[in-house]
């Protein structure tokens, strides 16, 4: 059985690598390598898997699970600037797959063991990636 909850955050970011020109960039990343940032509305989906506990009915209170994504996630990322802010894109690009890996490594950390974890970060309306660990 999964259960999953959304929520969101806004975070400025820029794409580039540092090791090429800026039309080499600009070719690679388009508008996201625009120097001077840019932001997006994420929405961050968390599926917790397990089985359902006999005695709440439960696979996880969705109140405990909100709660770690707000504290970890949330509080650490919404309104800043990932590139320059957040330690974590300090050397890793702020690209949806790795902010995905970063957020379910965080997160993994405050789960326990018997649960599977996967997380699947909204860019856009239409852009989404996923990550379960591999
Ligand atoms: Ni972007």
């Amino acid at each position: 059985m999964k259960v999953c909850r959304r929520e969101t955050f806004n975070s400025a970011h820029r794409l580039f690598n540092p090791d090429w020109s800026d039309e080499k960039n600009f070719e690679v990343f388009g508008k996201c390598s625009n120097p001077n940032f840019h932001g997006h509305n994420y929405v961050l989906e968390t599926w917790v898997e397990g089985d359902i506990d006999s005695e709440t009915g439960y696979v996880i209170d969705l109140k405990y699970l909100k709660d770690i994504i707000r504290n970890e996630i949330c509080e650490r990322f919404d309104h800043r600037n990932l590139n320059l802010d957040c330690v974590e894109f300090h050397s890793l690009k702020p690209s949806a797959e790795n902010i995905a890996l970063v957020i379910w490594n965080i997160l993994r950390t405050h789960l326990d063991n018997r649960y599977k974890l996967s997380v699947r970060l909204w860019e856009t309306e239409n852009n989404s990636v996923e990550y379960s660990g591999h």
